[in-house]
């Protein structure tokens, strides 16, 4: 059995002070850090001495203890939150018979793998316009944007900020559509305390490594629904049988055969490892306190570019929304004096790092070029955010100095083009 000696032991926590703002600081602004103490490590060896290391007891206790964080009843880990999407989606279109050809309406502006798994399922993006305000699908345009073939609402809460849930709660009833929320940016994030992630009949969260909390990769889809759970269970591992009691199965020419090997469902193998999980169980023990730290830090940049409000503004706060900040987006005005390649470039050489608006506006993507898809209008304000909108670190890593830098950094830019 392998353990760490009692002297190993102190010398790690001496390092780590099981505090994560203890770690070695930065000395610009990243756009994330994991932020993994004495707990993940301590978890993480457990793993090697259990010697347990595929999916099993730790990765069921944070399915647990996820679906519990977010109001649901169930969880499906996966290796990731684009594999979390694809087994939504595909668990939805077995449950409710959803043909081929079928429209699921998205935002136009978010990332690729919203619509990417839509696509490869054999349904259609509908594409539909962001607020400027929010850069959240617009709940004004949901409407005019369905058609006879339209099944599915799939709301993205963009970077942590919630969408105008009870619009489109009230749109997919009305409409009879199914809601399918991707909160794979907005862990924690809430409206009127109500977590995102238990508003539609499934939602998917992604723990990639720059995200609020992470796994390094990882996913996982949540339900109420014990037939979709069912689905969801067998769609992630190998279309293996579930829901069976007995150890032995009999079927036409299976006699008395181990479930393990009975498979009833065409599945993919999309696991989570139980080392991924036991990270997952020390970093969702600290979710709270990191989104406060979010918050608190994207408060303090809101202070720092109110300055330059002539040039650039970020999102709206909305009452009772709470935004989990997965990163702070900055939008460009028109008419301004600089393009957003000067100021990023800027920011990047003085140690602020910077990303566009994830995929812009997804149909302009030469992925999506030849394939299925529908857009709605003009999708105007997508087009200017793919063009005008790029977002920093706001993770609870970054401190006080590194935000006098973002001051100073910004300041020197805008006096020199004043
Ligand atoms: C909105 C959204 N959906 C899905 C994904 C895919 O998650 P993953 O990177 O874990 O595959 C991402 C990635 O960050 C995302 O931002």
């Amino acid at each position: 059995m392998i353990c760490i000696k009692k002297k190993d032991k102190k010398l790690l926590s001496k390092i780590f002070k099981n505090k994560y703002y203890n770690l070695p600081k930065s000395n610009g602004i990243t756009l994330s850090e994991p932020i993994f103490d004495y707990d993940e490590y301590l978890n993480f060896n457990d793993v090697f001495i259990s010697r347990k290391f595929s999916q099993g007891s730790r990765v069921k206790n944070f399915e647990k203890n996820f679906a519990k964080y977010i109001g649901y009843n169930y969880a499906v880990a996966t290796n990731s939150g684009s594999s979390a999407n694809l087994i939504a989606l595909e668990a939805l279109i077995k449950k409710y018979k959803i043909k081929r050809g079928s429209e699921v309406i998205i935002p136009a502006s978010t990332f690729a793998t919203v619509a990417m798994p839509i696509i490869q399922l054999g349904l259609v993006p509908v594409y539909v316009d962001i607020c400027y305000e929010t850069l959240n699908i617009d709940t004004s345009q949901i409407e005019g944007a369905i058609s006879k073939k339209t099944k599915i609402i799939m709301p993205v809460h963009t970077l942590g900020l919630p969408c105008n849930m009870s619009q489109i709660v009230k749109i997919a009833k009305k409409r009879n559509l199914i809601i399918f929320e991707d909160c794979c940016e907005a862990h924690g994030a809430s409206i009127n305390k109500k977590k995102v992630g238990s508003y539609g009949k499934l939602s998917a969260f992604s723990f990639y490594v720059a995200h609020n909390i992470t796994t390094i990769e990882g996913g996982m889809v949540l339900t109420n629904d014990k037939s979709l759970y069912l689905k969801l269970q067998s769609l992630r591992e190998f279309g293996r049988i579930k829901n069976y009691k007995k150890r032995y199965y009999s079927f036409k020419k299976l006699k008395d055969y181990d479930v393990n090997y009975v498979f009833d469902t065409i599945g993919y193998n999309l696991r989570m490892s139980e080392i991924q999980a036991a990270l997952g169980l020390s970093q969702l023990k600290k979710l709270n306190k990191f989104n406060t730290k979010r918050n608190l830090n994207a408060q303090k940049i809101k202070k720092i570019i109110k300055n330059y409000s002539d040039f650039i503004f970020t999102t709206k706060d909305i009452s009772k929304y709470y935004n989990s900040y997965y990163t702070f987006p900055i939008i460009i005005k028109n008419n301004v004096n600089f393009s957003r390649k000067e100021i990023c470039n800027f920011l990047n050489k003085n140690n602020i790092q910077t990303r566009p608006m994830m995929g812009g506006c997804l149909p302009d993507q030469p992925a999506f070029n030849k394939q299925p898809g529908r857009s709605f209008g003009n999708l105007k304000i997508s087009r200017v955010i793919r063009d005008k909108c790029f977002f920093i670190g706001v993770h609870p890593m970054i401190n006080n100095e590194n935000l006098e830098l973002l001051k100073k950094v910004l300041s020197k830019f805008f006096n020199e083009r004043k």
